[in-house]
């Protein structure tokens, strides 16, 4: 099941380039951000040269066309993830997915099924990026609710061992990622759903780090909210996903007002759209969101399934490589069955961001110090991590070229 990566490559422009003085290009940040490939950059080319207009205002056919195309990309969203068109709202990131809930419960009526007050509390985990963990800190704030969240396991994994004191009928919202950014851990979130639900939490998954790299099916998977960024599924910055069940979804209290998400306005006031349209209040990001479809459909001719397999099979020779150079010692699970490709470690006596930066100056561009998610470098007893994140276009070269990168790093630094 392994992946053409030659052929891959060849898809995506950056990689004609050279980096730091001729040398070749060594990707090894798309947990951060992915390349794009052509089909992408053509995409958001052709919108603007020769669709551009606001898409749902105007009677032209330019508007038309923008309106058709960005309603088609929200139904290429909507059949990748398993789910119906309308669920989809697009937003500008994952982490403005994440803050248009966690406001969007701020909204809530009193007495409604999303109103948050002092008697309840919103469950997260010590994994979380900053984009998950921020906002329901906020909003634990704002309400007086509490945050209470599942610890982690020295493996890396997630600890359940206290799931009855921390999800209890007092429970409102469970906000937890699916594949951690920094131990690259997947979660399988199957008891953590089913517990949620029968105490009546709502469940928000963050996907950030899942949906680009392994299958995600929002029918089988059973949450009610998952949020992804484009950017890091090969699609452009400046859009993000929120998927909804539709009932929630549309009983949901709107975050940002203004055009397009409104059904009627008088001087002193207005009622709102159905979802998804009462979420996406302004001009969209139309551009962003059909470059975001033309990525996931060049995903799809790959297939998820084999960029899974690819990924395994690279995170598998990345972690016996790694394990085989005396210092490092790689935070995570090393059983590739519980993790994706995103590989964080540490190397005795040489702190990440000299690493990182001698990693640079061979080409190699790594992550390094605590990814957004500085809770859990607190809790790993760790400064810092260094991260090598996996994707379609590696292979076992750009892990060669790491671990020489390491070893002539060890000699540099005298170790
Ligand atoms: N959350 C992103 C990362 O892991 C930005 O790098």
């Amino acid at each position: 099941m392994s992946l053409d990566v030659a052929r891959i490559r060849k898809d995506f422009p950056i990689f004609t380039r050279t980096i730091r003085d001729g040398k070749k290009l060594v990707y090894l940040d798309s947990g951060a951000t992915s390349q794009k490939p052509q089909v992408v950059i053509d995409a958001e080319v052709d919108f603007y040269a020769k669709h551009n207009a606001a898409a749902h205002r105007g009677a032209h056919q330019l508007a038309e066309e923008a309106t058709e195309m960005f309603e088609a990309s929200r139904e290429t969203v909507a059949s990748f993830l398993g789910a119906k068109t309308e669920e989809i709202v697009f937003t500008k990131s994952a982490t403005e997915s994440l803050n248009l809930l966690a406001y969007a419960f701020s909204n809530a009526e009193p007495g409604s099924q999303f109103a948050i007050g002092s008697e309840h509390s919103i469950v997260v985990s010590e994994m979380e990026h900053h984009a998950n963990l921020i906002p329901w800190q906020q909003l634990a704030k704002r309400s007086g609710a509490e945050l209470k969240w599942f610890g982690v396991t020295s493996d890396g994994r997630l600890d359940e061992s206290n799931i009855d004191s921390l999800i209890t009928s007092k429970t409102k919202i469970v906000a937890i990622t699916q594949q951690s950014n920094v131990l690259g851990t997947i979660n399988n979130l199957d008891h953590i759903i089913e517990k949620a639900h029968k105490v009546g939490a709502i469940v928000i998954v963050d996907a950030c780090q899942s949906v680009p790299h392994i299958p995600v099916d929002v029918t089988n998977l059973g949450a009610d909210f998952l949020a992804f960024s484009g950017h890091k599924i090969l699609g452009p910055t400046g859009v993000g996903v929120l998927w909804g069940r539709y009932e929630l979804l549309n009983n949901l209290p709107p975050f940002l007002f203004g055009g397009s998400m409104i059904e009627n306005v008088t001087m002193t006031d207005a009622t709102w759209a159905e979802a998804p349209r009462k979420f996406e209040a302004g001009v969209p990001n139309m551009a962003q969101v059909v470059g975001l479809a033309a990525g996931i459909k060049y995903l799809q001719s790959i297939g998820l399934e084999k960029v899974h397999e690819h990924e395994k099979a690279l995170t598998r020779y990345l972690l016996n490589e790694l394990n085989q150079i005396p210092g490092i010692a790689v935070v995570g699970p090393t059983d590739v069955s519980l993790r994706g490709g995103t590989v964080s470690f540490t190397l005795e006596a040489i702190h990440p961001h000299d690493l990182g930066q001698y990693l640079d100056s061979a080409g190699i561009a790594v992550r390094t110090g605590h990814h957004c998610a500085w809770p859990l470098t607190r809790a790993l007893g760790v400064p810092a991590t260094t991260r090598a994140s996996l994707y379609v276009y590696n292979d076992n070269s750009d892990i060669d070229a790491l671990i020489a990168a390491i070893k002539d790093a060890k000699k540099y630094f005298g170790q």
